[in-house]
């Protein structure tokens, strides 16, 4: 079966640089010293902004929600950074509270949140 272009690769996929190809050569700003914490960032965009954090410099909390795969997030980040995981259910408040007092213990004061996790309803019309 022909591959589908608009399936999205993992982002075990990327190849190094993939992610600068609408960039231009000179980063807009760098991020070392910094941490960050990306909820979702198993797949989609969560994935794709935890990598481009990690490129810019920050360190990386990555979390999904409870029993959903990080490795592949967590691999392509350790390409540029240290990066953690953990299981994280943005709907459970004491989940939230207890991953992000882990991830202050491990890596320091939390600098960027992206609070991206969240779901995609596709839009009903008339064609459904
Ligand atoms: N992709 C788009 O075009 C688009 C447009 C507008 C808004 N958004 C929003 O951006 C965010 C990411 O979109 P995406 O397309 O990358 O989605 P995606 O479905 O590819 O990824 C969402 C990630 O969030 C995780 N997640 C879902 N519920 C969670 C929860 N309760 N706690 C922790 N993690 C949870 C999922 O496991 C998944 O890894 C969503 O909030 C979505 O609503 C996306």
């Amino acid at each position: 079966m022909e591959a589908d272009s608009r399936t999205p690769i993992s982002p075990a996929q990327w190849p190094i640089g993939s992610e600068d190809q609408h960039s231009a050569d000179q980063p807009l700003f760098r991020l070392d010293g910094r941490t960050a914490l990306v909820t979702g960032a198993a797949t989609g965009l969560g994935a794709s902004i935890a990598m481009m954090l990690a490129k810019q410099g920050a360190t990386i909390a990555i979390s999904d929600k409870l029993g959903v795969d990080l490795t592949q997030t967590r691999d392509a980040v350790q390409r540029y950074q240290k990066a953690i995981t953990f299981e994280m259910d943005v709907r459970y408040r004491d989940q939230v509270e207890k991953s992000v007092a882990l991830a202050e213990t491990k890596l320091g004061k939390i600098d960027i949140l992206v609070n991206n996790a969240g779901i995609n309803r596709p839009a009903s019309g008339a064609g459904d």
